[in-house]
């Protein structure tokens, strides 16, 4: 496969909140070249918390490994670059109902790809993600995947697990409970140990995407001809429901990258990303 004779990193991200300052040591994560000062690695079976004004790091056992304080909001949602850096193409919808989204499975092959979560405010994201590359969490000119949760200046992520190039991928996000404003929910792709993640004291979760982000493509030869479906694609609310869902798409249809919706819908939906 022609990635793996690149040094395009491939990668499932989220749309770049900031970008950090010159001066300050940068690493390339979901959410573009960050701090890695604001780097966090979850322990093995640790979990996430919002607390107040911070987030806590918790170890398997339950106990607060560090405290980090919450970036302050900024809200950026992606814009298609074309053969630039960030979401290049995608599928997404917004839950505008009053029962928040309980569930999102995505199941595909072929990856560097995600599917992926976020509030309102856009200043959040929670997402299953296969990189093809390096990045701050790690990984080289193999695929892996990891879970990764940013805020506007945090980028928390479970150790990556190696896989393979047509390995079968369920990513799912869910949500386990929640009170008033707060909520809880865990990531995780349900067919590989290692790669869930809780999160709890979050926003509600409302924008579902299918997403191709891409860092360091200069080209279109710079990604592997071919195309990736996402499949077994299910919304559902908290309320028991199941959404109306009209799937939206941005392409970059210059340079021949584009998101068809295959089959619509929240039941077993079918989105194809070409490349
Ligand atoms: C909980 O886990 C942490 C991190 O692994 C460890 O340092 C600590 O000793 C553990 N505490 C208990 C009570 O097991």
């Amino acid at each position: 496969m022609r990635a793996t004779t690149v040094a395009a990193f491939l990668v499932g991200l989220l749309t770049p909140f900031t970008l950090a300052a010159p001066t300050v040591e940068t690493v390339l994560t979901p959410g573009g070249y960050r701090a890695a000062s604001n780097l966090h690695e979850i322990p093995s079976g640790g979990s996430l918390a919002h607390v107040g004004s911070e987030i806590h790091v918790l170890a398997a056992n339950g106990t607060v490994v560090k405290k980090v304080p919450k970036g302050t909001p900024t809200k950026v949602k992606s814009a298609v670059s074309p053969l630039q850096t960030g979401w290049i193409t995608y599928a997404s919808w917004l839950n505008t109902g009053s029962s928040p989204i309980s569930s999102f499975t995505t199941t595909w092959k072929t990856i560097f790809l995600f599917n992926s979560i976020e509030p309102n405010s856009g200043d959040a994201i929670l997402q299953p993600v296969l990189q093809f590359g390096p990045s701050a969490a790690g990984g080289g000119s193999f695929w892996a995947v990891a879970t990764w949760y940013l805020d506007s200046s945090n980028t928390f992520f479970t150790t990556p697990v190696r896989t393979s190039a047509g390995a079968t991928l369920n990513g799912i996000i869910t949500l386990t409970s929640s009170s008033g404003s707060s909520f809880n929910y865990n990531s995780q792709f349900t067919n590989i140990a290692g790669t869930s993640l809780a999160v709890t004291g979050a926003a509600q979760l409302t924008w579902a995407t299918e997403t191709l982000e891409a860092y360091a493509v200069t080209s279109i030869s710079d990604y592997p001809a071919g195309s990736t479906v996402f499949s077994g694609i299910n919304l559902k609310l908290a309320s028991g429901a199941t959404p109306s869902v009209s799937w939206a798409h941005q392409n970059d249809a210059a340079d021949g990258l584009s998101t068809t919706i295959n089959t619509n819908g929240a039941t077993n939906a079918q989105i194809t990303i070409n490349y």
